[in-house]
């Protein structure tokens, strides 16, 4: 089958260009000597984590207890990260389950969250890996300083049940290399280990080698691309992957055009370009603007366009953020060089526990 004969609209991921950005990301990692450790939020889908680990990844980052649930129950038992605070009696149960069946490390940044663990752990009878999370610029979750975060290792290191193995920033752009580096001298100093010190963002991947401090890298986003890696010179049209196959079904003047692909199926995710608001960049069409969608229905200007698209016609949508956009999707169809190959379940959907 042919992807024009699949029905729209339709999630569908090129095949060569996934190999390909797996391919260039897994080389620069291995050549800098620093730990892939891809991060399944962004594609859902156990295919793909396979692939990565196929590649060369270390292991896999999982963001809920329940997505790592699916990849381990996929056959996917392998060394996982969890870069959340993990609170709660339901979760807290889940994830040392889950610790019992794979390798688990879990992220904390205060001592509720790792008491609360350590409780878990003993209750259990096993050891559970945990990381610090050291604020680097985002104002999210971290430790707001190295040295409190030092303190917070020094907790975890006297908690029964746990095993200290490091700490973790996201995102990492070289300008954080002062704050590693200090975490590092003081966890030194405390006599602490540092097995990990795990950085990560698609969008500073290839200046993870400035910061030699790091063991292993969390990144997203790599394999399917997006508006935004695109506007920015990441990823070419070619390399981003992650389409949504469209069709135009209304011209309600000559200048704007209606897809049958509104935010149920690309989400609500918005990119501001040079242009103004954009909801995802049409591949056969660059100069139209996504500028706006209701649930079922995408909002295209095509005033700039020299041939506009009509009533009738496909179009492919390249998301602004794949990682919602999948989730919007059961499935996502494999194609390669026009062709499907494969209808891959995205057992990950939805997975927010
Ligand atoms: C903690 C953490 N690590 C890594 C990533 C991956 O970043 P990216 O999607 O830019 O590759 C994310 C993304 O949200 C994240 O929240």
């Amino acid at each position: 089958m042919r992807v024009e004969e699949l029905d729209t609209p339709t999630l569908t991921i090129d095949l060569d260009a996934l190999e390909e950005n797996l391919t260039r990301y897994q080389a620069y990692f291995t050549q800098h000597g620093i730990g892939l450790r891809p991060h399944i939020k962004t594609h859902k889908t156990a295919a793909i984590a396979a692939m990565q680990m196929a590649h060369g990844a270390i292991g896999l980052t999982c963001q809920k207890v329940s997505e790592a649930e699916v990849f381990v129950n996929c056959g996917l038992a392998v060394d996982i990260l969890i870069p959340f605070n993990i609170v709660g009696k339901a979760k807290l149960e889940r994830l040392v389950a889950l610790a019992k069946r794979t390798r688990v490390t879990v992220a904390a940044d205060s001592a509720y969250t790792v008491e609360g663990l350590s409780d878990a752990a003993q209750r259990a009878g096993i050891t559970l890996g945990v990381i610090v999370e050291v604020e680097c610029g985002m104002e999210r979750t971290g430790v707001a300083t190295p040295a409190g975060a030092t303190e917070l290792a020094q907790h975890i290191d006297r908690l029964p049940g746990l095993e200290l193995r490091g700490f973790m920033g996201y995102p990492t752009p070289p300008a954080v290399r002062p704050i590693l580096q200090e975490t590092i001298a003081l966890f030194d100093k405390a006599g602490l280990a540092r097995e990990i010190v795990s950085g990560g963002s698609t969008r500073h991947a290839f200046e993870a080698h400035l910061l030699p401090e790091l063991t292993e890298y969390r990144i997203g986003e790599y394999p399917t691309g997006g508006e935004g890696h695109l506007r920015a010179g990441r990823h070419t049209v070619e390399q981003c992957a992650l389409r949504v196959q469209a069709t135009v079904i209304s011209k309600p003047t000559p200048n704007r055009v209606i897809l049958d692909a509104g935010s149920k199926t690309l989400s609500a995710s918005t990119l501001q370009t040079d242009r103004g608001v954009s909801m995802g960049y049409l591949v056969e069409y660059p100069e139209a603007r996504f500028y706006g969608a209701s649930e079922e229905h995408g909002h295209v200007d095509v005033s700039a366009c020299a041939v506009k698209p009509e009533i009738g016609e496909r179009v492919q949508v390249i998301p602004v953020h794949p990682c919602p956009c999948v989730n919007e999707h059961d499935e996502m169809v494999a194609v390669r060089k026009g062709v499907v190959e494969a209808v891959w379940p995205i057992y990950a959907r939805g997975m927010i526990r």
